[in-house]
């Protein structure tokens, strides 16, 4: 192939396939380069060799298909190309076949190109010509091949689930599929294998996975698509360091295999408790500082009510200490950030510039000196130290300072990004309130085991609950969650009151596995890995669309078939399903 090529193979007589890169003509020497999956290569037409073939060479154009037979020659020291991997040799062409013809294509193949995305997912086939894409998705492949060695040589089983099933719990919104024979009814895309993996333990199978196609109907981040691929494990008669240490050893191997690092073992592991404290953000990104501080015992009582009232009504004021940033950033930078932190909920952002010329601060007459003083102390706060704090329920305090951090990580450029960070996060709480529904629901999923230590919570104190569930993170991203599953019937119950449900709605939606529970339940946990984001973090994209061959844009469509589509009458006919026009959709 063509980047295969070497020194090594001067003299041989090789055959080469590809597409024509690009031509260049310089007098009675003609210069194609040669396009596959493993690299380009030069071959070389000289019109005093043969007039024939290159008449035939000079009417190559860009993405032509060509078969060449040639010989592997070096080349003249002053042009030798070191910025090719195959620069120092070409190809004399003896012999060229055009394949196949193409028009010219809409735009030129080739890495950091600025094509608009529009274009580049209507041509998707030719952007993913680009070596850059090729080197993604063959990268993607490393990682979903090493996982499946590791898992193999220890005894798990690859085993397929349905695709066309019931609503899972993950708690997105379900892609349904209507039913032709059962009219008025649905199957659902599966939001994640969950059911079946652990159907599979209560069946024997007691080592499974999966890399496995995930829907789930969501807004779309750069992080999420409407459907995705997981690497889904389950174990049964393992508790939560039996899980862990397999699984960070199996992610251990794959940057070994895929980018030649170690990763050093046991992984660092922080518990939500102290992640949402000291970063504000259950995926934490440790590479760097900036951590939060909790100042509402010193605000308490507070002349400053925006500080007191918001502890007296239970919530908290918290801070980060931009460590010698006081004249880094202008009043304008200062009120940017505080519009920043609204996007997050947030009412405001008061602010401490600790300047040579004493304090300047906005707050700072609200505050008395004795109160100011504590707070530095507690800010740890050095002259030429910016403070910035917010006051508000601890939810939005985290969110916001969570997201403030890494953006002035950011902005400072305070990020290391040649390093992988990897933690487990542990003991999440086992549920959340969900404003909107006005009741708790499962965070992880309503399967999720509460920890021993915890369970007599259950039915008074729910939110104080914690989890067997854990998430692995790297670099400020989830890759990875999962937890230990409950296996008796009896807290299952429980955990279904306490989310609300009664044991009827539990049983209609869930009846199948809790029927399975009554015949021998083994203690069984697992977790679920998103390829796609660890394809991204791995090959450096910003995107997972960048290691997914054929993505769905922002608005969940694919440009290139464009799906979704309407469908004909009669399909619809026979689904029973009317389209109806309303003024949303009046074109249809
Ligand atoms: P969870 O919902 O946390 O767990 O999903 C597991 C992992 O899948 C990835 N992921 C996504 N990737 C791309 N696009 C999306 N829309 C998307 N949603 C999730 C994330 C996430 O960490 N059944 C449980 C696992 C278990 O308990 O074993 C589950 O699905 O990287
Ligand atoms: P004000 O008295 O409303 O002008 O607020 C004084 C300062 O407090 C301004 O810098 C505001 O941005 C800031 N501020 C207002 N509400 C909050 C809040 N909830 N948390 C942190 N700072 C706030």
């Amino acid at each position: 192939m063509c980047g295969e090529l070497t020194s090594q193979d001067l003299g041989q007589e090789v055959v080469l396939m590809g597409w024509v890169q690009r031509r260049r003509d310089l007098g009675g020497l003609i210069f194609v380069t040669l396009r596959d999956r493993t690299g380009i290569i030069q071959l070389v037409f000289d019109q005093e060799e043969s007039e024939s073939l290159f008449h035939k060479a000079s009417g190559l154009r860009s993405e032509y298909v060509i078969a060449s037979r040639g010989e592997v020659v070096s080349r003249a020291p002053e042009a030798i190309n070191p910025k090719m991997a195959t620069g120092s040799i070409e190809i004399k062409v003896k012999e060229l076949r055009i394949i196949s013809k193409s028009e010219t294509p809409p735009f030129y193949i080739e890495d950091n190109t600025n094509v608009g995305e529009a274009l580049r997912y209507k041509y998707r086939y030719l952007d993913l010509r680009r070596p850059e894409m090729q080197r993604n998705l063959m990268i993607r492949h490393r990682i979903a091949n090493t996982v499946r060695s590791f898992l193999n040589e220890r005894g798990f089983l690859e085993i397929e689930t349905p695709m066309l099933t019931k609503s899972t719990p993950e708690g997105a919104r379900d892609y349904l599929v209507p039913s032709r024979v059962h009219t008025g009814k649905f199957y659902a895309l599966p939001q994640s294998p969950q059911l079946f993996k652990q159907l599979l333990m209560l069946a024997g199978y007691d080592r499974y996975y999966q890399i496995a196609r995930c829907f789930r109907d969501e807004d779309l981040r750069a992080d999420r698509q409407p459907e995705f691929t997981q690497i889904d494990i389950e174990m049964s008669f393992v508790e939560i360091e039996d899980i862990l240490s397999i699984n960070e050893e199996m992610i251990a191997e794959v940057f070994r295999q895929v980018l030649d690092i170690e990763i050093s073992l046991p992984l660092k592991r922080m518990t939500y408790k102290d992640a949402m404290e000291r970063y504000g953000l259950d995926k934490p990104d440790t590479r760097f500082g900036l951590e939060l501080v909790d100042i509402s015992p010193l605000v308490a009582d507070s002349g400053f009510k925006v500080f007191s009232n918001t502890v007296k009504d239970g919530g908290s004021v918290r801070g980060i200490n931009v460590k010698g940033c006081g004249s880094r950033f202008s009043r304008r930078e200062i009120d940017s950030l505080g519009e920043y932190v609204k996007t997050y909920r947030a009412k405001g952002l008061a602010w401490i510039n600790y300047s040579e010329d004493g304090i300047k601060s906005p707050i700072a007459k609200f505050l008395a000196p004795d109160e100011m003083d504590a707070i530095l102390k507690q800010m740890d706060a050095n002259v030429g130290d910016l403070l910035l704090f917010i006051a508000d329920k601890d939810e939005v305090v985290f969110q916001a300072l969570g997201n403030l951090r890494l953006e002035l990580g950011r902005k400072l450029d305070l990020i290391p990004t040649d390093q992988y960070d990897l933690l487990w996060v542990t003991e999440f709480p086992l549920f959340e309130y969900d404003e909107e529904e006005g009741r708790f629901v499962a965070k992880h999923h309503p399967f999720t085991s509460p920890m021993d230590e915890d369970m007599d919570l259950l039915d008074s104190d729910p939110e104080k609950v914690r989890a067997k569930a854990y998430d692995m993170v790297l670099n400020g991203n989830e890759i990875g969650g999962g937890s230990i599953r409950i296996h008796n019937t009896g807290i299952q119950e429980r955990m279904f009151k306490a989310l609300g449900f009664t044991l009827e709605e539990a049983w209609e939606q869930f009846g199948f596995l809790m029927e399975a529970f009554k015949y021998g339940t083994p203690p069984h946990g697992g977790i679920a890995y998103g390829l796609d984001r660890i394809a991204a973090l791995l090959t450096g994209r910003p995107t997972i669309r960048d290691v997914i061959a054929f993505p769905k844009v922002q608005n969940a469509s694919d440009l290139m078939t464009n799906a979704p589509s309407e469908v004909d009458i009669k399909q619809l006919m026979e689904l029973h399903i009317a389209i109806e026009k309303s003024d949303e959709n009046k074109d249809v």
